[in-house]
C-alpha cells in the first residue's frame, strides 16, 4: 500500500569527477544494472506517494535510466548551484504544495542499501519525532565520508565534510551514509540558510543536521550493523568493492538455492540471470544479463554467457555466447564462439574451435571441429565434417546454407552460399560445395590427386626427406612412374 506521508528523493545531479569517465557515474553497472538502477530498484519497495530524482550531469542519458527502471519518478533539474544541499532544495520545491510528510533522501551512488533498512529508518523517525534521522555506520577506512561529530555528552552535532575536516575530526570512524529522513517544513527552512562557504563551495546536505541542532531541534543517527550497506561509490576502486561484495551476495543466494559454485570469488552472475537447482557453475564463469540456465547444466570452467538460454543436462565449456539457445543435453566447447541468435537444438554439438551465428542446428546435430558457421540451417542428426566454412557473405550481402537432417559432409568444406544440400546427402573432403546437392547424392568437386614419383629426390636432394625417401625406397618396391588415382 502506497505511503502517502513519505517522499523520496534520489540524488542523481553529480558529476562523479572520481570516476575520472566519459560514462556518467551512475550509470557504471554493478551485477549489470546501472548504480542509479540498484537505488531505484529499493526507493521503489517503499512505495511512497512521490519519489523524485534530481539530474544535471549527462542528465539526458542519466534520465533515460531513471525512466526505465522508475518511470512515475519525478525528475527536477538542479540549477548550477553544486551541491547534495542544492539538489534537494531543489526536488523538494517540486512536490505538490499539499503535501506534508517525511522526506526520505537517498545518494544514487550508495547501491547496496536494501529496503529492510530503508523501511526501518523512516519508521525510528516516525517513532522518535526527531526532525531529522539519518543512517551511519562504522568504517575502518572512513576516508572521503562525511563525519559524524559528537558532543562530549554523546549527542550528534553535526556533520563535517573529509575535504573540510581537521586531523582530529579525519581520526572519526563513525561516517555519515547520505541517506537521511527529514519532517519537510524544518528541512525547507534549514536548506534556505544552507550557505557554500567550505573547501568545494557547494551546498551540502549535510550542513543541514548542524543547523538544525543549532536550531534546537533533535537529530537521531541509526547506525548500520554491515557496513557494505553504504558503501558509497565515488571511483573505481569503490566500483570493484561494491561490485564484489554484491556479487558475493548473489552468488551465495544460489548456492542456498541449489547451484553448486565451485570457486565464488572467480563466478559473477548477474542480477538478471536465474539458475534452477543441479546447476553447477565452474571456476571463471561470468552469466549475464537474462540468461536462464536449466537443471542439471555444467557451465565453465572459463565461459562467458550473455542473455542466454540453455537447457537441461547441457554442458558448456571454455564458451563464449551471447543471445543463443542451447538445448537439453546439447554440448558446447571447449572453446567455442556463439554469436548472437545461434540455436543449438536438443543433443546437438558445437564443438572445438568452432564459431557460429544466426543459425540453427537442429536436433542431435553436430559441428564437432574447427568450423565457422553462419547464416545456417542445419537439420536433424546431421553431421557436419571438420574445418567447413560457410562462405556467407559475397562483400553485399549475406546469403544462407540449408543443410537438411541425417547429412554427412567430408572435412574442410566450403558452402558457398545460396546453397542447400538435401536429406541423407554426403560431401567428399575438401569440396567446395558451390551448387545445391540432392537428396541422398555425394558431390565432390576435388581434382584427382596426382603422385609425383621421386619428385624429393630430383628436386630436393640432399634434404633430410630425400634421404628418408630414399631409405625408404631402396625397402619397398619401387612404385610406378607418374600416375593417377
Ligand atoms: C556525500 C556526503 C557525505 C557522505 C557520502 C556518503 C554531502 C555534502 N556529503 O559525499 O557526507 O559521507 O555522500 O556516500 O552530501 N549530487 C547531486 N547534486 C550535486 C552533487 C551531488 O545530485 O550537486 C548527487 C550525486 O550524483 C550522488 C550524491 O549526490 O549521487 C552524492 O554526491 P557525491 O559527490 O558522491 O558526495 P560524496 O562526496 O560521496
Ligand atoms: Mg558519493
Amino acid at each position: 500500500m502506497s505511503d502517502s506521508r513519505l517522499a523520496i528523493v534520489v540524488l542523481a545531479a553529480g558529476q562523479g569527477t572520481r570516476m575520472k569517465s566519459t560514462t556518467p557515474k551512475l550509470l557504471h553497472e554493478i551485477a549489470g544494472v546501472p548504480l542509479i538502477g540498484h537505488v531505484l530498484a529499493t526507493a521503489g519497495q517503499l512505495d511512497a506517494a512521490y519519489t523524485v530524482s534530481v539530474v544535471r550531469h549527462e542528465r539526458d542519458q542519466v534520465q533515460e535510466v531513471i525512466h526505465d527502471h522508475f518511470p512515475s519518478s519525478l525528475i527536477v533539474d538542479q540549477d548550477e548551484v553544486p551541491g547534495t544541499g542544492r539538489a534537494v532544495e531543489q526536488a523538494v520545491a517540486a512536490l505538490p504544495a499539499d503535501f506534508d510528510g517525511e522526506v526520505l533522501v537517498v545518494s544514487g551512488d550508495v547501491p547496496l542499501l536494501d529496503a529492510d533498512t530503508l523501511t526501518a529508518l523512516v519508521a525510528q523517525h516516525r517513532a522518535s519525532g526527531a526532525s531529522a534521522t539519518l543512517l551511519s555506520a562504522e568504517l575502518a577506512d572512513a576516508t572521503g565520508y562525511g563525519r559524524i561529530v559528537r558532543t562530549g555528552d554523546g549527542m550528534l552535532d553535526r556533520i563535517v565534510e573529509h575535504k573540510d575536516a581537521t586531523d582530529s575530526e579525519r581520526a572519526i570512524s563513525e561516517i555519515n551514509a547520505g541517506v537521511y529522513v527529514f519532517g519537510l517544513a524544518e528541512l525547507r527552512d534549514q536548506l534556505a540558510r544552507v550557505t557554500t562557504a567550505n573547501a568545494q563551495g557547494e551546498k551540502y546536505l549535510t550542513d543541514v543536521i548542524g543547523l538544525l541542532r543549532r536550531a534546537g531541534s533533535d537529530v537521531a543517527a541509526v547506525t548500520v550493523s554491515e557496513p557494505w550497506l553504504i558503501a558509497g561509490v565515488n571511483d573505481r576502486a569503490q566500483l570493484s568493492e561494491a561490485a564484489a561484495k554484491l556479487n558475493a551476495l548473489i552468488v551465495r543466494g544460489w548456492q542456498l538455492a541449489g547451484v553448486t559454485i565451485q570457486d565464488p570469488a572467480t563466478t559473477w552472475i548477474d542480477l538478471k540471470a536465474s539458475l534452477a537447482e543441479d546447476v553447477t557453475l565452474l571456476p571463471g564463469t561470468q552469466i549475464k544479463g537474462a540468461t536462464s540456465i536449466a537443471r542439471g547444466a555444467t557451465v565453465g570452467p572459463d565461459t562467458t554467457l550473455v542473455d542466454c538460454e540453455i537447457g537441461e543436462n547441457a554442458m558448456v565449456k571454455r564458451t563464449d555466447a551471447t543471445l543463443s539457445v542451447i538445448g537439453a543435453g546439447a554440448s558446447v566447447g571447449p572453446f567455442s564462439y556463439l554469436r548472437p541468435n545461434t540455436v543449438l537444438d536438443a543433443d546437438g554439438k558445437i564443438g572445438t574451435f568452432v564459431e557460429t551465428k544466426n543459425s540453427h542446428i537442429g536436433p542431435g546435430s553436430k559441428v564437432p571441429h574447427l568450423s565457422y558457421i553462419g547464416d545456417t540451417e542445419v537439420g536433424t542428426g546431421s553431421n557436419v565434417g571438420a574445418g567447413t566454412i560457410t562462405a556467407n557473405y559475397d562483400g553485399v550481402n549475406k546469403h544462407r546454407t540449408q543443410v537438411g537432417s541425417h547429412v554427412r559432409t567430408g572435412s574442410h568444406n566450403v558452402f558457398v552460399a545460396p546453397v542447400r544440400i538435401g536429406d541423407g546427402a554426403y560431401t567428399g573432403a575438401g569440396t567446395v560445395v558451390r551448387k545445391d546437392v540432392p537428396a541422398g547424392s555425394l558431390a565432390i568437386n576435388v581434382a584427382p590427386q596426382r603422385n609425383m614419383a621421386g619428385w624429393v629426390e630430383q628436386n630436393r636432394p640432399g634434404t633430410d626427406a630425400a634421404t628418408a625417401a630414399q631409405t625408404a625406397r631402396a625397402e619397398t618396391a619401387p612404385e610406378a612412374g607418374e600416375s593417377g588415382e
